[in-house]
């Protein structure tokens, strides 16, 4: 079978996908955010809407037009998006995590936009502290139940230490989800574009490279690796 010409095989199924980059506030006018443009889980909340599922999309600043036939539910800072995704994930089969969410947030937010003074010693200092892991919560939820299938993504650029092969797998390891999407990240690679190279790492130790192709191919084979981790439907 060709893409696009797949079998329904997520019909019955509830499918929750975030996409896009969570903004940070730091006053009303300013915020810390990140490159992330959504396309790739905006193409896998379609792609599972045209395999049958019920797909609930929680969106954070997309750059991308919304796909047509699934629920969308916009946020804007991580712990908006955390609640939403926590809410959406109530019953569902497969969680996708496919934004980048803030590791950070400023300490505080001011109320009023921040000025300068005329005392440049005086500049202020940003102060960050930590947003909850969304893909660990969900993880730790389902407490040693199968359900939902819970697919985490990577982007790394990897480190002089460490390829970003190994620092998939330990992220795979650390996350405890049940598909990694592993991406090699820069400047110009990864974000933004219309096509993706990934390697799908299993918890159970597969591992399957995807040479670069559009982030629709990359969509469906991320499903295709989903499907056989589904529970069996409750009729
Ligand atoms: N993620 C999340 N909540 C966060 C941060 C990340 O749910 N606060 C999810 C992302 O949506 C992604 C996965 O975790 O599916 C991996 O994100 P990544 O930023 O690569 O991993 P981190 O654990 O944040 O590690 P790093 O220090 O490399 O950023
Ligand atoms: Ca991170």
């Amino acid at each position: 079978l060709g893409v696009g010409a797949r079998r329904r095989d997520l019909a019955g199924r509830r499918v929750v996908v975030s996409a896009g980059g969570t903004r940070e506030p730091l006053d009303p006018v300013r915020f810390l955010g990140n490159r992330s443009s959504g396309r790739q889980g905006v193409a896998l909340a379609a792609a599972a809407a045209a395999r049958g599922a019920a797909v609930t999309l929680v969106a954070a600043h997309l750059e991308v037009p919304l796909p047509s036939g699934v629920d969308v539910v916009a946020v804007g800072t991580a712990e908006q998006l955390r609640e939403a995704v926590v809410t959406a994930a109530t019953g569902a089969d497969v969680v996708v995590m496919a934004a980048a969410v803030a590791d950070f947030r400023p300490a505080e937010r001011a109320e009023a936009k921040i000025k300068k003074t005329d005392d440049p010693a005086a500049d202020p200092e940003i102060r960050l502290v930590r947003n909850p892991d969304v893909l660990r919560g969900l993880v730790e939820a389902r407490a040693g139940a199968r359900t939902p299938v819970v697919v985490g993504f990577a982007a790394e650029t990897g480190d002089p230490g460490r390829s970003v092969l190994q620092l998939g797998r330990e992220k795979l390891a650390r996350k405890g989800c049940d598909l990694l999407v592993l991406n090699e990240v820069g400047e110009t690679r990864g974000f933004a574009t219309p096509t993706n190279a990934v390697t799908l790492l299993g918890a159970d130790g597969t591992e399957r490279e995807v040479a670069e192709t559009s982030k629709d191919v990359v969509a469906e084979l991320v499903l295709d690796a989903v499907v056989p981790m589904l529970a069996p439907p409750i009729s």
